[in-house]
């Protein structure tokens, strides 16, 4: 089987950190949203995949991910541009896809217990293609699964007003190359974008086998700040191990912390689960539960919880920092003067809560 992930869109809800990469590099736990899709992929027996690029700094995605080397799989790369779809993506795949079964994984999806059971499944099995469900409290803002009275998969309706059920359409779908036969048909929704919800109802119509599953776990699509924030604190909370390679100075380490080379921690207190990244500072400090502190960042005399902050941002007398995305060279301290005065020079779309 082979690979597809989609790198594509503007994550305009991410902004103003998409102003400067794509979405699925943005890390949590210190590593891409993507990269823990890469690796589902290859720990499911998959090495041959396509990222599928869209415009927003495709270059930084060919640079982060290379030809797959580094993660001993080989990656091929395919410009889709325009966010037209996820459908057209999947379209531009044809020629790489050749005569195999494939797997499409959106790029921004997290899942707790991967996809291997699933792809194992549908290699074992004669399907053209199958779906993944979760249930959800509100499935209006996703594709929803409508059944018949035996359980039956039906339709599939993008973003409904009135939802049929409570199984959102996950972004993992496994297809058999007769998808592009189905997508050269479709006709562009409301939104102006060729639905992968769309393909699969117009297999269903024409007969074709669709399966779906019920993943068991929780499953994240990280389209916004808090979406970013909560997956940190789960894979934080979940694959976090107790490891100090970096210099640890009259400071507390509680439970698992993972604390990486080059980084210095003194007269601070961490509270796992957290993880501090290369060469970074602490100084004074108490961080965590729940922190993932970036490459070369300085966090001095702040305290801080539940926050990502990307590499070589400052951080220097804040009292204290909660549910915050720190991008990366963001400096936030105390200024000089002893009135109350708060001085900023931030970035478009920025979002400050005082
Ligand atoms: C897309 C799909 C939707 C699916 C969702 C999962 O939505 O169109 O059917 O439920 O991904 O993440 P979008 O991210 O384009 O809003």
């Amino acid at each position: 089987m082979k690979g597809v992930i989609l790198h594509g869109g503007a994550g305009t809800r991410l902004r103003p950190l998409t102003f400067s990469g794509p979405k699925q590099l943005i890390p949590v736990a210190n590593k891409p949203v993507s990269q823990y899709v890469l690796e589902d992929l290859i720990s499911s027996g998959i090495k041959d995949i396509a990222i599928i690029l869209g415009e927003t700094f495709p270059d930084l995605v060919r640079e982060y991910y290379g030809d797959g080397s580094r993660f001993k799989c080989k990656i091929t790369y395919i410009y889709q541009g325009k966010p037209l779809g996820i459908a057209h993506a999947v379209g531009l795949t044809k020629e790489f896809v050749g005569d195999d079964k494939f797997v499409v994984y959106l790029g921004d999806n997290l899942l707790q217990y991967g996809i291997k059971d699933y792809v194992k499944y549908f290699d074992e099995n004669d399907l053209d293609a199958m779906i993944l469900l979760k249930e959800v409290d509100d499935p209006r803002m996703f594709g929803v699964a409508e059944f018949d009275e035996e359980g039956n998969l039906i339709r599939l309706v993008e973003k409904p007003q009135e939802p049929p059920s409570k199984y959102a359409v996950i972004g993992v779908y496994f297809f058999k190359p007769i998808v592009f036969e189905v997508i050269k048909d479709l006709k562009p929704s409301w939104r102006g974008e060729y639905e992968i919800t769309d393909t699969i109802q117009l297999l269903l119509d024409r007969g074709y086998k669709v399966e779906y599953k019920i993943i068991k776990g929780w499953w994240l699509d990280t389209g916004k700040a808090s979406d970013i924030l909560y997956a940190n604190s789960l894979i934080l909370d979940e694959r976090i191990k107790r490891v100090i390679k970096g210099r640890v100075e009259n400071s507390k380490i509680i439970g698992r912390v993972f604390i990486d080379e080059g980084s210095e921690v003194i007269n601070s207190t961490i509270l796992g689960p957290s993880i501090i990244g290369k060469n970074a500072k602490i100084i004074n400090s108490y961080i965590g539960a729940y922190a993932s502190i970036g490459d070369h960042s300085v966090i001095k005399n702040s305290v801080l919880e539940y926050t990502i902050v990307l590499d070589h941002a400052i951080i220097d007398s804040v009292d204290r920092l909660e549910e915050s995305l720190i991008g990366r060279y963001a400096k936030i301290y105390r200024g000089e003067s002893n009135r109350k005065v708060i001085r900023m020079r931030i970035g478009d779309y920025s979002e400050i809560e005082i």
